[in-house]
């Protein structure tokens, strides 16, 4: 496994149409195990494949990512103590993903993204939506998304069409993001 690099906006990259999988291989295993490691390093809950400048319809999400720095939680339960870690990692694969009915109502997230560093914007999405996608051997599985999950496979699947989440925004508040963004990075 190894740690790639995320490509930020203005990146041209991540405007590109993603092309659909084909080869179920080996390639594909170590693409997603990069992946998996590339977001969790940089804690984020999900990641498109062209994030790390894979032009393939590839996803990883992990709702319940581990926190390195969070302190494992003592009970005391049952007459004995014990430790656990408060988090449990829950990775999920996504690959040729399609939204098949998105819901008619709305609900509005504050969304960050790891090409879109420090910037946090509420985006309106459908609430809930059915999703069809493959899984690394090629089974197709089908499932009805709702709250976080399907915003956040919301927000991935438009990086398969070379959206971002900015986009969704209204030009001048997306120009105030990008521009804070910029102010950020000379700050560093
Ligand atoms: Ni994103």
């Amino acid at each position: 496994m190894a740690i790639r690099e995320i490509l930020e906006v203005p990146d041209p990259r991540l405007k590109v149409v993603s092309e659909p999988v084909t080869a179920f291989d080996g390639e594909l295993k170590t693409l997603v195990e990069d992946m998996f490691e590339t977001m969790y390093a940089a804690n984020g809950i999900g990641l498109a494949a062209i994030q790390v400048g894979v032009p393939r319809r590839v996803l990883v999400i992990d709702l319940q990512p581990d926190d390195p720095d969070a302190e494992p939680e003592v009970c005391d339960h049952g007459g004995h103590q014990h430790t656990h870690q408060p988090t449990k990692n829950e990775p999920r694969i996504f690959v040729n993903p399609e939204i098949l009915d998105p819901a008619e109502d709305l609900v509005t997230y504050q969304e960050g993204c790891l090409s879109v560093p420090e910037i946090y914007a509420d985006v309106d999405r459908p609430a809930a939506c059915r999703v069809r996608w493959q899984d690394l051997e090629g089974n197709v599985h089908e499932e009805q998304m709702e709250g976080l999950m399907a915003t956040c496979i919301q927000h991935e699947m438009d990086h398969l069409e070379g959206i971002l989440f900015i986009d969704h925004l209204s030009r001048l508040k997306r120009q105030m993001a990008l521009k804070k963004l910029q102010k950020l990075r000379q700050a560093a």
